[in-house]
């Protein structure tokens, strides 16, 4: 089974893949918990390419080029191998950022990310997670972690907010792969929700 999450920056989401990861291997179930852009090692050089430096380093049709290209290897060399052997494979977001972050947040390229998806990728998870959050808080969350990384959180408020409503649109346009959590309780309450709708799924 392969589960990605997804949400804002700040949302919470990758403790919540960590959290449904402990929880699943103290279940018995294999997994694999990987992020992206990054998860093999050419992905995470494509990463700092894409995470580092000024906001207008790429245009919006490099980077789909380049998360397009980190998610190709990371799909080759971690996530299908992993899938063979019958592992579950938790994934800290996935197709659906590219969807949203290159292709609603500048201009209108949802067109070129899916053409590029369906050439190179051609999967979706079995099972997204969205966790959901208000952007105010979910900016503070991610501002408070100072690291190297800001080139997104650089965009500030007005974009979390057109992304957690984008995010939200691609849950319903993928209904059946989608579960929404509500990601502003505490954490274990939001770790409780994200493992039943697993649970409920699981083979
Ligand atoms: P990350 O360290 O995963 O931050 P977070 O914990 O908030 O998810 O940083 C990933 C950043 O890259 C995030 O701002 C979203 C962005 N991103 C894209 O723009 N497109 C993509 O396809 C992916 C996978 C991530």
């Amino acid at each position: 089974m392969f589960i990605s999450f997804e949400g804002i920056d700040g949302s919470g989401k990758s403790t919540q893949a960590r959290l449904l990861a402990a929880r699943l291997e103290a279940e018995g179930h294999a997994v694999v918990l990987t992020r992206e852009p990054g998860g093999s090692p050419g992905a995470e050089e494509i990463r700092r390419l894409v995470l580092e430096g000024d906001p207008d380093r790429w245009s919006a049709e490099t980077e789909i080029l380049l998360f397009t290209a980190a998610r190709r290897d990371h799909l080759e060399r971690t996530i299908q191998p992993a899938l063979a052997e019958g592992k579950i494979v938790l994934c800290d977001r996935f197709a659906d950022s590219t969807r949203m972050y290159q292709g609603i947040s500048r201009g209108d390229l949802r067109g070129t990310v899916d053409a590029l998806h369906s050439l190179m990728i051609g999967r979706e998870p079995d099972l997204t997670v969205l966790i959901d959050m208000d952007p105010a808080k979910g900016l503070s969350r991610a501002k408070a972690r100072q690291t190297a990384e800001e080139r997104f959180e650089d965009f500030g408020l007005e974009l979390q907010q057109k992304m957690r409503a984008g995010f939200l649109e691609l849950a319903a346009e993928f209904a059946p792969r989608f579960a929404v959590i509500d990601g502003d309780a505490t954490p274990d309450t939001v770790a409780e929700q994200v493992f039943a709708a697993v649970k409920a799924r699981l083979p």
